[in-house]
């Protein structure tokens, strides 16, 4: 849908006074007031495994507004958002044991906004904020490995999934390396990259330089390559969290972390580049299954195509790709995936929200992991998986003055 601001503006007039009050209303903070309304990105405990990074992404879109627009008439309302969701998933996460038992690596996106908010004057509500940001920390230390060390993503003994490394390399590189030089520094510089480097390596694919959802290092899963233990596609939301993992990471190395700074680059560049490449020409988005371009079944997806936009102009911006013509590259694939989704799957509800339409919904190595597989699992309406990919991507158009 095309966004007609004047007639969005007279719309919430009648229906919520604190929207209306936003002089220059944009689909970030939009969609953002939607996913408050909807009460989603809140952890109950009762809501399935996916909880943990439902709560983590929606506290990353947000703060993103914050940091884009901290003067917003709707900025305060975001930031008691924050701290409710980061609060609603905290009282789960107070025993490290029980968090690298109970939850997939996901619980970790939870950190930044928890570590954030246990920082300033100690309380009582900020001491939970403060057990809950060491406890996840220490929940890095007790995940569970493969025989090469690699973390398991969940449960299932040996796999690793692209998805882990969103939650573990931000919040490890926060948490530890807090911009200093220090022992724990060292090792947490050492992990992210290990970390990182172990699952590209296992689940890269040398000719097209995309990567598959993840891998077995047993190699014994029905849908394991018996050298590599790769999984066999290339699952666009999987990889959409990893490239993005790359960008936020960097972000947050110390200055000093010149050798890791550029290892992860290096990555970021030659995925990027990838990404670029599988394109579908058509529309400017990206397939469901990226290894398998116009197959029947296969479609374009919401949350993996925003997540790519997200991270492709946020690299452009940030300095992070290697030359202006594959920066000029990302911004017009970036800027145009980001027309088509808006055109394709956002709609304004009769209630006055932004909806979002078109996101896969969980798709687990725990499965045959077929191409059947992938492209039947169901379409989601308003899963914040797509709905934040789609603030993150639009808040890097609106950085362009787009
Ligand atoms: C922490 O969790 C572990 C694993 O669930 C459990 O065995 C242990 O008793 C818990 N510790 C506390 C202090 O609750
Ligand atoms: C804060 O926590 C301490 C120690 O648990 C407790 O004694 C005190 O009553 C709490 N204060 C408030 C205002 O809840
Ligand atoms: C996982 O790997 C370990 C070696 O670290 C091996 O002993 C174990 O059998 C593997 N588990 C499965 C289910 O393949
Ligand atoms: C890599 O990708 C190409 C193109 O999608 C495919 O033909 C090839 O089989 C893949 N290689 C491996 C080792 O999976
Ligand atoms: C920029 O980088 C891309 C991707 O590696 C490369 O193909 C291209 O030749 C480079 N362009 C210039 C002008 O250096
Ligand atoms: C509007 O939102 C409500 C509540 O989320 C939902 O039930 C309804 O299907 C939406 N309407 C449309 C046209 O999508
Ligand atoms: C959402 O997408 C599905 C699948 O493309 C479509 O059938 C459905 O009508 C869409 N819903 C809305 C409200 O646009
Ligand atoms: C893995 O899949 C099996 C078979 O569908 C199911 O019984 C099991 O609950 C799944 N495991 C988890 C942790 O969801």
């Amino acid at each position: 849908m095309k966004l007609n601001v004047v007639a969005f503006a007279g719309l919430l007039a009648c229906l919520n006074a604190d929207i209306s009050a936003a002089a220059d209303v944009r689909y970030s903070t939009w969609m953002a007031w939607s996913i408050m309304n909807r009460g989603q990105g809140i952890m109950t405990g009762n809501g399935g495994s996916s909880e943990p990074l439902q709560a983590g992404f929606t506290q990353k879109a947000l703060t993103g507004i914050l940091d884009k627009y901290p003067n917003d008439p709707l900025a305060p309302q975001f930031r008691d958002y924050v701290h409710k969701s980061a609060a609603s998933v905290a009282q789960f996460m107070l025993n490290a044991t029980h968090d690298a038992l109970a939850y997939p690596m996901d619980r970790l996106s939870n950190g930044n906004a928890i570590l954030s908010l246990s920082n300033g004057p100690k309380t009582n509500k900020t001491a939970a904020f403060t057990s809950a940001a060491a406890a996840l920390r220490q929940s890095i230390d007790l995940n569970r490995r493969n025989a090469e060390g690699g973390f398991w993503y969940f449960v299932y003994p040996n796999w690793s999934y692209l998805d882990g490394m969103y939650s573990l390399a931000p919040f490890y590189a926060l948490y530890t390396t807090g911009g200093s030089d220090n022992p724990e520094s060292a090792k947490a510089l050492n992990e992210i990259q290990f970390q990182i480097d172990l699952i590209y390596k296992h689940t890269h694919n040398e000719s097209s330089g995309l990567l598959v959802h993840g891998y077995d290092d047993s190699k014994t899963a029905v849908w394991a390559d018996r050298n590599t233990g790769a999984s066999p596609y290339v699952w666009g939301r999987s990889l959409g969290w990893f490239i993005m993992a790359l960008v936020d990471t960097v972000e947050l190395l110390p200055k000093s972390a010149c050798k890791e700074r550029n290892h992860l680059l290096k990555k970021y560049n030659d995925l990027a580049s990838a990404v670029l490449r599988a394109v579908d020409p058509a529309t400017g988005g990206w397939w469901q299954i990226m290894n398998e371009p116009g197959r029947a079944g296969n479609y374009i997806e919401s949350s993996g195509s925003a997540m790519f936009v997200s991270a492709l102009l946020k690299g452009a911006r940030m300095g992070y790709l290697k030359n202006d013509s594959l920066a000029a590259e990302a911004r017009t694939a970036g800027v145009r995936a980001h027309g088509y989704l808006t055109d394709t799957f956002v709609t304004k509800n009769e209630t006055g929200l932004l909806d979002y339409n078109g996101t896969v919904s969980v798709c687990s190595l725990n499965s045959t992991a077929s191409y059947e597989y992938y492209v039947g699992q169901p379409l989601l309406y308003n899963s914040v998986h797509g709905s934040a990919a789609y603030i993150l991507a639009s808040l890097e158009v609106e950085r362009l003055g787009q």
